[in-house]
C-alpha cells in the first residue's frame, strides 16, 4: 500500500504545529510520502479560493490528510464562500468525512491544568463521535434575505436515517473496544431531526448487544461533562452538538492544546487535525502547542495506515515528555519546564 499523505499547515500558528508533527512522522522511517498544499486565508491569499483546485487533487489522491488550522481575524470580513472556515467544510464533504473522532483524556501529569477540581476529571477517558457532514451546517435552504421589509436569516437542520445510522455505527464500533457504552445527545423534546436520531440510535442498538446505549438531551449533556465528566465512554451526537460538546470536553482535559482529532470516510482515508483552531493571536511566536498535531499524527498511524504498534509508540514518547516535565504556555505550572513549539517537538523525537 501507498502511503501518501497530504500536509495542509493552513493559517496562524498551523504551519508551525504541522511542521512538528511532519518530523515526528518522517522519524518513524515508515515510508510515507509527504507532499504539501493550500487550504484556509492563506489559501485565498494566493489563489482567491480557500480550498484551491491543486489542493483538492492532491488531497483526493492521498491516504491521509494532516491539517493544521484555518483562519484568523484577516480573513473574517470576506464573503463567506471564500472564508478560510469554507474550505475546511469543504474538504470534510468532498471527501465525506463522515465520522469526526474527537477523544479527551486526561493526562495525569496534567489533572491540575484543568479548571475542574482534579477528583473530577482524574482518569477521564471520552471519545466524542461527531457527525461531520450533515447537519444543519450543510443543510439547504440557508441565507439572510428580506422578508416584509426586514432583514430574515435562516438555515436548516436535517438528517437522513441513513447518515444516522452509519454516524451510529461508528460509535457502536468505537465503544466495543472501550468500556462498552455509548451516550447519544440529542434534542428530542424540541427537534424533529434529532427524534429521528433518538429513533435511528434504538434500533441499532439490538445489533449490539454488548454495548449499553443510553440517550441524553444536549443541555443535560453540556451540564453533566462539567459535572461528572466520568460517567461518559462514547458520546455520539450531530455536526452542530458535536461542535459544542467537543470544545467543553477539551477543557476537562486542561488545554484545548493537547487535543486531536480524526474525521474518516467509509474506508477509513481520514483528515487528521488537532481540535483547536488556529490562535492568531500567538502565531509566529513559536510558543504553540505541537502535541495535539502530533497526536493526531498518531490517530492517522492507527485509523488510516493499520500501524498500531507506531501509533501507540509516538503516544507513549507524548506520555513521556509530559512525565519528564516539558510543558508549553498553556499548560504550564510552576515547577515544570516550559519550552516553545520546537522544543516540544525535539522532546517527543528524543523520546521516540
Ligand atoms: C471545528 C471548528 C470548525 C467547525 C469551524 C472552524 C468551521 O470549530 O472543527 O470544531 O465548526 O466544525
Ligand atoms: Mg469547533
Amino acid at each position: 500500500m501507498t502511503k501518501k499523505i497530504c500536509v495542509l499547515p493552513g493559517d496562524g500558528i498551523g504551519p508551525e504545529i504541522t511542521a512538528e508533527a511532519v518530523k515526528v512522522l518522517k522519524a518513524l522511517d515508515l515510508g510515507l510520502e509527504m507532499e504539501e498544499g493550500l487550504l484556509g486565508g492563506g489559501a485565498v491569499d494566493a489563489t482567491g479560493n480557500p480550498y484551491p483546485e491543486a489542493t483538492q487533487k492532491l488531497a483526493q489522491a492521498a491516504d491521509a490528510v494532516l491539517l493544521g488550522a484555518v483562519g484568523g481575524p484577516k480573513w473574517d470580513s470576506l464573503p463567506r464562500e471564500q472564508r478560510p472556515e469554507r474550505g475546511l467544510l469543504g474538504i470534510r464533504k468532498q471527501l465525506n468525512l463522515f465520522a469526526n473522532l474527537r477523544p479527551a483524556i486526561l493526562y495525569p501529569e496534567l489533572a491540575n491544568a484543568s479548571t475542574l477540581k482534579p477528583e473530577v476529571v482524574a482518569g477521564l477517558d471520552i471519545l466524542i463521535v461527531r457527525e461531520l457532514t450533515g447537519d444543519i451546517y450543510f443543510g439547504q435552504p440557508r441565507g439572510i434575505e428580506m422578508r416584509d421589509g426586514e432583514r430574515f436569516g435562516f438555515n436548516t437542520m436535517h438528517y437522513t436515517e441513513s447518515e444516522i445510522r452509519r454516524i451510529g455505527r461508528v460509535a457502536f464500533e468505537a465503544a466495543r473496544k472501550r468500556n462498552k457504552k455509548v451516550c447519544s445527545v440529542d434534542k428530542m423534546n424540541v427537534l424533529e431531526t434529532t427524534q429521528l436520531w433518538r429513533d435511528v440510535m434504538n434500533e441499532l442498538a439490538p445489533e449490539y448487544p454488548d454495548v449499553e446505549l443510553t440517550h441524553m438531551l444536549v443541555d443535560n449533556a453540556a451540564m453533566q461533562l462539567v459535572k461528572a465528566p466520568k460517567q461518559f465512554d462514547v458520546m455520539v451526537t450531530g455536526n452542530m452538538f458535536g461542535d459544542i460538546l467537543s470544545d467543553e470536553a477539551s477543557m476537562l482535559t486542561g488545554s484545548i492544546g493537547m487535543l486531536p482529532s480524526a474525521s474518516l470516510d467509509a474506508n477509513n482515508k481520514g483528515l487528521y487535525e488537532p481540535s483547536h483552531g488556529s490562535a492568531p493571536d500567538i502565531a509566529g511566536k513559536g510558543v504553540a502547542n505541537p502535541l495535539a498535531t502530533i497526536l493526531s499524527a498518531a490517530m492517522m498511524l492507527r485509523y488510516t495506515f493499520n500501524l498500531e504498534e507506531a501509533a501507540a509508540k509516538v503516544e507513549n514518547a507524548v506520555k513521556k515528555v509530559l512525565a519528564q516535565g516539558y510543558r508549553t504556555g498553556d499548560i504550564y505550572e510552576p515547577g515544570t519546564t516550559k519550552v516553545g513549539t520546537q522544543e516540544m517537538g525535539n522532546a517527543v523525537l528524543a523520546a521516540l
